[in-house]
Formats: structure tokens, sequence, C-alpha cells
């Protein structure tokens, strides 16, 4: 029993909500998609297999027909071009969704800002409709938060009913023959984790609480199962134990291998951004390649052209040049001709190479004086502009 906190008069997808969780943002979709394919499926999906690698990675630009056979659900097009959401291997999303497939817990670990979260809501909503059984793992994640809790009102009034007991995420998943999903999986103590190797092993849950042998046990229904995510920089309070890694097949989620794709991702997220904010979008395609290069210069601690450059001990990830660049656009469209925006990029890289440790300072005015004045001397009139603005870096 999850409590709908929304009020009256929002719509599930409507404007009055900052984030839409992505069943809600692509509901078309995933309706277009049921339809789409009436394979065979996993008890209790909602999409074949293949449409909901489909529905993660993109039709490629194609629009997709409706079966004559099909009948289209109310509102839902006969065609569709279903949008890339997920950008990297198609591979590594056909494994996990054979992980869950097969009902298998599913692990995403990776560096911060790779996007595991984001599959990991793709994933389920796609599976079961639902991106929100989700815990989140920080040290102060307990066992009952994995398992039940009780309503204390109820619990006074009528001693240990099945009304009083409040299920957790993952018991409704269980209950549902859904996904469940366990953020930072990491993060939480060894004994709260171990909660979770009997969980996934075992496929029930027993409350002692209630009276009644069978009764107080509640069983996995068939498709039930978790995708948890863990961060590789944060290292987490605790190790995963080996019993609990058994438990999971690990997918290891990496930054994005091609600076096109990646750039065109920083750019639609840009753009998203403003539109949302009824701006205008009006940041050069350079400028935001420079950005991305400069990121994955410093990701990689090699350019582009090969030269070696000093990476900081921030994470130069994806997520945070999405948030670069839509600051940009903010700035480009509420400031407009004030500042070239190409002369804000120095100070809001600093802002993110500074994050860890203010010494990584240095490190990007060593990129600066490498890499950047090469660029410059080469003749590349974006970056001679940067090259320009390397007083900022020095304040
Ligand atoms: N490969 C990618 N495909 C699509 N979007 C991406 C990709 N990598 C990063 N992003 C962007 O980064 C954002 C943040 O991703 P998300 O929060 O899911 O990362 P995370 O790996 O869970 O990070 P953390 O480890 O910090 O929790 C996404 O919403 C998206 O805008
Ligand atoms: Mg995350």
């Amino acid at each position: 029993m999850t409590t709908d906190i929304r009020t009256e008069t929002a719509s599930s997808a409507g404007p009055d909500r900052q984030v839409s969780p992505p069943e809600d943002r692509h509901a078309t979709e995933l309706a277009f998609l049921a339809a789409y394919d009436s394979g065979p499926r996993p008890p209790s999906w909602r999409l074949t297999p293949r449409t909901v690698v489909t529905f993660v990675m993109g039709s490629n630009g194609e629009a997709l027909h409706l079966p004559e056979s099909a009948a289209a659900p109310e509102g839902v097009p006969r065609r569709l071009v279903v949008e890339q959401k997920f950008v990297g291997d198609r591979a590594l999303v056909e494994r996990c969704v054979v992980t869950l497939a097969g009902e298998r817990g599913l692990l995403l670990v990776g560096e911060p800002g790779t996007a595991k979260s984001m599959l990991s809501e793709l994933l389920s909503a796609a599976v079961c409709g639902t991106s929100g059984l989700v815990v989140q793992g920080t040290a102060g994640t307990t066992e009952d938060q994995l398992k039940y809790g009780w309503n204390y009102a109820l619990l006074l009034a009528q001693g240990p009913t099945r009304q009083a007991l409040v299920p957790s995420p993952v018991l409704t998943a269980m209950t549902r023959g859904a996904v469940a999903r366990v953020e930072e999986i990491t993060r939480c103590l060894p004994e709260v984790q171990d909660a979770l190797v009997s969980l996934l092993s075992e496929r029930r849950i027993a409350v002692p609480e209630l009276a009644g042998g069978e009764d107080a046990l509640a069983h996995a229904a068939p498709g039930f199962t978790l995708i948890a995510t863990a961060n590789l920089r944060d290292k987490g309070v605790s190790e995963m134990s080996a019993a609990l890694k058994r438990r999971f097949n690990f997918e290891t989620v990496g930054p994005i291998g091609d600076l096109d794709a990646e750039t065109a991702l920083v750019r639609r997220q840009a753009h998203a951004a403003v539109t949302r904010a009824g701006a205008p979008f009006q940041v050069d395609d350079a400028i935001l390649e420079a950005l991305v290069t400069a990121f994955r210069d410093l990701r990689d601690g090699r350019s582009a052209e090969g030269w070696e450059v000093e990476r900081p001990s921030t994470v130069m990830s994806t997520a945070e040049a999405v948030s670069v660049a839509g600051s940009l656009a903010l700035a480009a469209a509420y400031f407009p001709g004030d500042r070239d925006v190409l002369s804000l990029l120095p100070g809001h890289l600093l802002g993110v190479v500074r994050k860890d440790d203010p010494a990584d300072a240095a490190r990007l005015l060593g990129y600066w004086d490498g890499a950047v004045r090469r660029r410059a001397e080469q003749g590349s009139a974006t970056w001679r502009t940067l090259w320009d603005l390397r007083s900022v870096l020095e304040s």
C-alpha cells in the first residue's frame, strides 16, 4: 500500500510536477510498444523483452507501425518513432533485460553520473509499468525499509493484523510480481544488505508477528525481481558480501564512448531544460562541443589528439556536463546579449573541477596551458577565445 500524496488537481503527467517518472513521461510509447509486439513475454511483463530494449535504446529514428491485426489503444498513434533514452551499448541493455527475464537480480555498477539510476528506472517502467517501488540506500537504511513496517495507530488498535502491516516497496514488488529498485546498495550496512540475501534466494518474507503458519509468509509472485545500483567512486559504507554478489548479475555502465553521441545528448538535455522554462535555446554547437571535449579530456586523462592531460580527482561525468550545458543555455536565455556564452564556460568548468579537491584548480590550469593553448595555436576560434579567458581560472 503506497500513499498517493498528489493533489486532486494534478494530472498524471501534468505540468505541475518538476519531474515525471518515465512511465508517465513516456506513457504513449509504452502503450504503443505493448500493442506493437504481441509475442511471448515473461510472467507479469507489460512488454516483450525485445520491445523493452527498443523502449530504452529507441527505434533508430525509424517509425514503427502497429500491425494490421493490432488495435491501437486510445490516444495511441498507429505509427511512432521511439526516442533514444539511454546512450550506450545495446548489448549491455539486452543483457540487463535477459537477467530480468530470468528473474535474477540486476546490479548496475559504475562511476557517478553514468545513468545507472536512469537505466534502472527505464527498465522497471518498461517491464512492470512502474519505476516507483524504490528504496534509497543510505547508512541509515533499516531492514524494515526493505521488508515491512507497521502502522502504529492500527497496530495499537488491532494488534498485528494484515491491515496494520505497511509493506516496503520491495514487499509490494514481490506480491505484485513487479521490479523493485534499491539505489546505492553499497551504502547500506552489511546486516541490512543481508536481508536481501535471504529474500532473493527464498523469494518470500516471513512476518512472524502475524499469527497462522503459511498466512504469515509473503511469497514473491512470478515476475518479481530487483535492480540495484552501486557507485564505484563512493565505495559505499560497506562492501557487498560474496553471498549477496552471487545473487546478482553485474553490469558495468561506463561513460559514453563517442564524442558526437555525448554532445548530441548534452544538447538534447540542455534544450529540454530551456524549453521547460519557455525560453529559446541559443547555444552554438561549437560551444557544446568544446564543453563536452573538455569534460572528456579531463575524464580520460588524455585529449582527443592523444596529448597527456592531468586528471582531476572529481569525476567529470556526462551528468555534470548536462548540468553545465543547461546553465549556459539558461544564462543565454535569461541574460541575452550580456556576455558571450562561451566566456561563462571556464568558470563553470572550474566549479565542477574543484568539487572534490580545491587543489584540482591547478590541474585545470595545466589543461589550459597544454591542450587549450595548443588548439588555440592550431587556429580554432573557439579554443582561441577559451585560451584568452585563462585569467578566469587564476582568481
Ligand atoms: N549514457 C547516458 N545516456 C543518457 N543519459 C545519460 C547518460 N549518461 C549520463 N546521462 C545523463 O546523466 C543524468 C544522471 O544520470 P543518473 O542520475 O542516472 O546517474 P547515476 O549513474 O545514477 O549517478 P550516481 O552514481 O551519481 O547516482 C541522466 O539523467 C542523463 O541526463
Ligand atoms: Mg544514481
